[in-house]
């Protein structure tokens, strides 16, 4: 049987096949969405027995280069064709968890155990690549039939809360291919949702991020709200019920940026974050979140090491009076959690304001900053602006925000299309001007630095943006009359 590959992919495997013989078989993500007539670029194959001996053998066949893993037993072959994708060689192993949501500890295995670790039985085919029999499908779990089915299904009870990722991904594949979670499985999930708690932030980070990647993100977020993940990671936490039109609006915002602002290092996991956290989502719970998922954050130091002995504390201990004896007094709800070797303090009820979420460190206080609260700091800022305000205005308004926020906003339709306009005109035109006049001018001409020196700048470069000064003499000239 010839199964149904586009001929130059069909020719790498048949090739892989001919040198690795009877211990050699596709795997995984593309089986399944060959079975399911789907394209799909992730090739991915199982040696039973040497894995890197194989990869090295097309690597000369292929011209290629070959990056390999030896602790792993694994390797990377890229051919030399740039049109040809990489493909991943990984010996046959079996897995095995010591504690939930830990990483398993490798054995190397035959392919029925390698099948038997994965995650669903439409995860678990392997599709045989010897001469004799290829293209023969491999089915030790009932996989065809899931898929026929369109059903999701954990392979042993376990599943779940040795990997609890696997929650993401099954919510993911159902969102994705239109699938059902079986019953069975919808139990398992409550069950191993206590453990969402032991993974690390960059592996929840890493599947939510996979989500956002997803056409049907929306369903499968509504899915993961519904087996109640989201509060199981962090108390409190809960999706905003306009996350299908901030998605939407992220969608929009990457595209608009892709076709107009090609030329930079945009990004667009921070805008599909933003309109993540959109609207329900308070400030300080963003700032807890992105210390506890890795997200982009910084930490701004409050009391040091010394401030806090001054004060006769250490800040080695997190309790309620070492707050109180600093000045930043804890309500008693605030939640004290150890993440990322840190203490992570989030008072959603803090005396001191709307919410704060302090980390404690190597003795010392501080408060997480996020970029990503930077969409709806801009949204209200912009609720005030007058039409009648002046380029020079804008440029001022808009320079601390991220690209990201401000693309954002620039495609969300609750914002007036004239607003909207100005801060694309920044973005395509104002932020790129040059000003006639730098402060290394200046100082060339033998000025001094200082805070006028600043002032004057600014206001040179602001008569420029503004269009009353339209030549670098003129900014000479109106440099003179400030002197
Ligand atoms: N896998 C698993 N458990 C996990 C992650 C992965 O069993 N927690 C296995 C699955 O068999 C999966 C394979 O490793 O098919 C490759 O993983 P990945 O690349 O994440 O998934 P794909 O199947 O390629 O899915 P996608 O189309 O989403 O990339």
């Amino acid at each position: 049987m010839t199964p149904n590959i586009p001929e130059p992919i069909l020719n790498l495997l048949q090739e892989i096949g001919e040198v690795g013989g009877e211990e050699t078989y596709l795997v995984g993500g593309f089986v399944r969405d060959l079975l399911l007539k789907r394209p799909s670029l992730d090739i991915d194959i199982v040696v039973e027995g040497e894995a890197i001996r194989v990869a090295e053998a097309m690597r000369n066949r292929w011209n290629g280069t070959v990056h390999v893993h030896p602790q792993f037993g694994t390797a990377t072959v890229t051919p030399a064709n740039q049109h040809l994708p990489k493909i991943d060689f990984v010996t046959a192993r079996r897995e095995t968890y010591e504690s939930p949501g830990a990483l398993p500890i490798v054995t190397y295995g035959t392919i029925t155990d390698d099948l038997c670790r994965r995650d669903f039985s439409i995860n678990a085919l392997a599709m045989r690549l010897d001469t004799k029999a290829f293209g023969t499908i491999v089915d030790k779990t009932g996989g065809i039939k899931d898929l026929e089915r369109g059903t999701i299904r954990v392979l042993h009870k376990r599943s779940f809360v040795d990997d609890p990722t696997r929650i993401f991904r099954a919510c993911r594949y159902a969102g994705r291919y239109g699938f059902r979670i079986a019953d069975s499985d919808s139990v398992l999930i409550q069950e191993a949702l206590p453990v969402l708690v032991e993974l690390s932030g960059e592996r929840i980070r890493n599947e939510i991020d996979r989500v956002l990647l997803e056409e049907n993100a929306p369903r499968i977020m509504g899915q993961l709200t519904e087996f109640g993940v989201y509060d199981s990671i962090f108390p409190g936490w809960q999706i905003s019920p306009s996350f299908a039109s901030d998605f939407q609006t992220a969608q929009n915002a990457i595209a608009w940026a892709s076709e107009h602002l090609v030329d930079e290092k945009f990004q667009s996991e921070p805008v599909r974050w933003m309109s993540f956290f959109s609207t329900r989502t308070p400030i300080y719970q963003i700032e807890a979140l992105s210390f506890r998922l890795v997200l982009t954050h910084q930490l701004r130091r409050l009391v040091s090491r010394a401030q806090a002995s001054q004060h006769s504390v250490s800040l080695e201990k997190v309790t309620h009076a070492v707050f109180e004896k600093l000045g930043f007094p804890l309500s008693q709800n605030a939640s004290i959690e150890h993440h990322n070797g840190k203490w992570c303090i989030v008072d959603a009820d803090s005396p001191t304001g709307e919410g704060t979420t302090y980390v404690c460190g190597e003795g010392n206080l501080y408060r997480i900053e996020t970029p990503l609260t930077a969409y709806r700091q801009l949204k209200q800022e912009l609720t005030p602006l007058p039409e009648a305000t002046k380029p020079s205005e804008i440029y001022r308004l808009l320079k601390p925000y991220p690209i990201a926020a401000l693309v954002l906003t620039s495609v969300d339709r609750s914002i007036a299309t004239w607003k909207r306009e100005k801060i694309r005109d920044y973005l395509l035109v104002l932020r790129k001007v040059e000003p006639f006049i730098t402060g290394e001018d200046l100082i060339q001409s033998g000025k001094k630095p200082s805070s006028e020196f600043e002032t004057q700048l600014w206001e040179l470069f602001a008569a420029q943006l503004d269009g009353k000064i339209r030549k670098k003499e003129e900014a000479y000239s109106r440099l003179r009359t400030f002197v």
